[in-house]
């Protein structure tokens, strides 16, 4: 078993990359510190700590890190390429779920519409469209957030506040698709406070767009590892966390 290890923990994926090695140390005190940051960011916001669902993303960590993850009692993992992921899903626990975070391209689709439980980041509508034909073909209704670029940074994907109220019918009209609600990125700051207003945005927006549809759209997805706690005191029900669980990633620019 001990030969195993570093096989494990290294592990080849296509397209030649390798999943880094360096061990998670501390995954049980960061996650133990997290589920207190979110117990103290709900109280500050009068909110029920059940209503903020915490999502691992663990996207360069190999199957074994999952693992031990999945045995602290996560269950929803986040994975922005799909390539890594193909090979990462069948590698950990059956019982995990799994979101697609990352921008989608219309030549990956059909993996994503087959092997996630939602897709996170619809960008556009033609990648909508895309995805909503793979979904048919899988049989399936596929859950998805759309991304907004809420601050308007253009090195962001993401569809503009506008473009989102103006071409939401269309989305809604996709019969494979099921729109649960909206994703962003705040632009990055040392200074938490900073993303409050791109949150409280997306939160106003989201409240435009149920009204203009009659119909709920239940999901914030905001919040990482630097302002997740402002997230949640803005209405955040998911927040996407790496770093703060599993260290810096190998390759990160360090914050
Ligand atoms: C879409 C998305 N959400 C969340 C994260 C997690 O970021 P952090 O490590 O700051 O928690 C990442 C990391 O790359 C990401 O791409």
């Amino acid at each position: 078993m001990r030969a195993l290890l570093p096989s494990i923990f290294s592990l080849p994926i296509p397209g030649g990359r390798r999943l880094h090695s360096v061990p998670v140390d501390h995954l049980e005190e960061n996650l133990t510190a997290v589920r207190g940051r979110i117990s103290q960011a709900c109280e500050r916001a009068a909110r029920d700590p059940s209503t903020v669902e915490l999502l691992a993303v663990s996207k360069s960590q190999p199957p074994a890190v999952v693992e031990r993850a999945a045995a602290l009692g996560l269950r929803l993992f986040g994975e922005n390429r799909v390539q890594e992921a193909g090979s990462k899903m069948p590698l950990c626990p059956a019982h995990l779920r799994w979101h697609f975070i990352g921008h989608l391209q219309t030549n990956k689709c059909r993996e994503a519409a087959e092997s996630f439980e939602m897709v996170q980041a619809v960008d556009s509508l033609r990648v909508a469209e895309e995805l909503n034909r793979r979904s048919e073909q899988a049989a399936r209704t596929l859950p998805v957030l759309l991304e907004v670029n809420v601050s308007g940074e253009s090195s962001k994907h993401g569809l503009g506040p506008e473009a989102v109220l103006r071409e939401l019918p269309a989305f809604n009209a996709l019969g494979r698709l099921a729109v649960h609600g909206f994703m962003t990125m705040a632009p990055w700051s040392p200074l938490p406070e900073r993303a409050r207003l791109h949150f409280r945005k997306l939160r106003e927006m989201r409240d435009a767009c149920e009204q203009a549809l009659g119909a709920p759209l239940p999901v914030l997805s905001m919040g990482m590892s630097g302002d997740f706690e402002v997230a949640i005191e803005e209405g955040a029900t998911l927040i996407r966390l790496g770093t703060a669980l599993f260290g810096t990633r190998k390759g990160a620019t360090p914050a």
